[in-house]
């Protein structure tokens, strides 16, 4: 590319103005953006079974809408997300194809199994809650298709955060049973959570790049320190034990101290040695093979109408 190209997109970058699909951009720019799009794509997509899983068995018609009404989001987030990926260049199908033989990730946070209806409010909390932590900053990230996608997204995980609080108050107010299984699920959920934001930025290979082409604007440990600031008041009023006995304020440091996660559970399950990978992947694979047929019979009518492909 010319000199004056790479210069256009560095003075855009540090002016905090967008970068547009029909902008010049380097080739590593673009690939760490398919790279993440994707993934966070993918995520949205597969993060609808754990959820799934209790659809049929929501303990209420209101449960069981609202409960409705997430799952749709994320489905539409993937939408938002695999449109974004595809101004690159890239297509959805050859993404999907990459998801289903293991040569794209999804966020780590969804090999974990729900066991119990309490699961679907603690996802809310605080898997939904880590995710707004990552990504509202992402809505001032330097590709315009991102950034525009993540505004609308970080308004509709607001609403799936606050429904999962809301599910566990009901819960906690219940019987001592019922609030076993709130605890129960804040112990199995509340690492997970925290691995959700990456390794440590002394083991994050792409944060350096992505911070200087303004995609990642915080780094992994600030954001985690940031979810654990904003989480630990919450749990408090909820009435649950946060299962990290290192968690202690820090005065001086105006934040909250905790512990160290499992750094090599993280790299297990990216690995796809997590409780649920195996299970995630082939029904995403078996619900892209049963779709084949609704894909096949919409590209035959928009060939039949004449409307460009589908
Ligand atoms: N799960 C799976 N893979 C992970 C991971 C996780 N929790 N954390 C890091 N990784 C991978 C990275 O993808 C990278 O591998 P790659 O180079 O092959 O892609 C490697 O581990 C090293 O990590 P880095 O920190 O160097 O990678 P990034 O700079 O990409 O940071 C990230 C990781 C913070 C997850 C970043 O990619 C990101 O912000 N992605 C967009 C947001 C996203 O995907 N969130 C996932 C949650 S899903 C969600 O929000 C849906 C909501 O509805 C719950």
């Amino acid at each position: 590319a010319s000199a004056e190209a790479q210069s256009r997109f560095e003075a855009v970058v540090a002016n905090e103005q967008r970068v547009e699909p029909r902008d010049w951009m380097p080739d590593a720019y673009r690939a760490t953006l398919v790279r993440q799009i994707a993934q966070h794509a993918h995520s949205e997509i597969i993060g609808m079974q754990p959820e799934g899983n209790w659809l049929t068995r929501a303990p209420s018609l209101r449960r069981k809408a609202i409960l409705l009404a997430k799952a749709q989001d994320e489905a539409g987030h993937g939408l938002y997300l695999y449109a974004a990926a595809e101004t690159l260049g890239v297509d959805r199908a050859e993404l999907t194809e990459k998801l289903i033989d293991g040569r794209q990730k999804y966020s780590s946070i969804f090999n974990y199994p729900t066991l119990t209806f309490a699961d679907v409010g603690v996802i809310g909390w605080l898997v939904d809650g880590a995710a707004i932590c990552n990504q509202v900053p992402l809505c001032r990230c330097s590709y315009g298709p991102y950034a525009r996608a993540m505004v609308r997204i970080c308004k509709e995980e607001s609403f799936h955060q606050r429904q999962g609080y809301e599910l566990l108050m009901t819960l906690m107010a219940g019987t001592e049973g019922q609030r076993r299984m709130v605890q129960d699920a804040v112990d199995r959920w509340w690492w997970p959570s925290l691995m959700m934001f990456g390794p440590p930025d002394g083991a994050s290979p792409n944060s350096e790049r992505s911070m200087a082409w303004r995609i990642k604007r915080h780094s992994n440990d600030e954001l985690r320190q940031r979810f654990v600031d904003m989480t630990v008041p919450q749990a408090e009023i909820l009435g649950v034990t946060l299962p990290d006995p290192a968690l202690a304020w820090n005065e001086e440091r105006g934040s909250w101290d905790f512990g160290e996660p499992d750094w090599s559970e993280l790299m297990q399950v990216i690995k796809g040695q997590g409780p649920c990978n195996a299970q995630r992947i082939d029904r995403r694979r078996a619900a892209h093979e049963d779709g084949a047929w609704v894909r096949e019979a919409a590209s035959a009518y928009a060939a039949k109408h004449g409307r460009k492909g589908s």
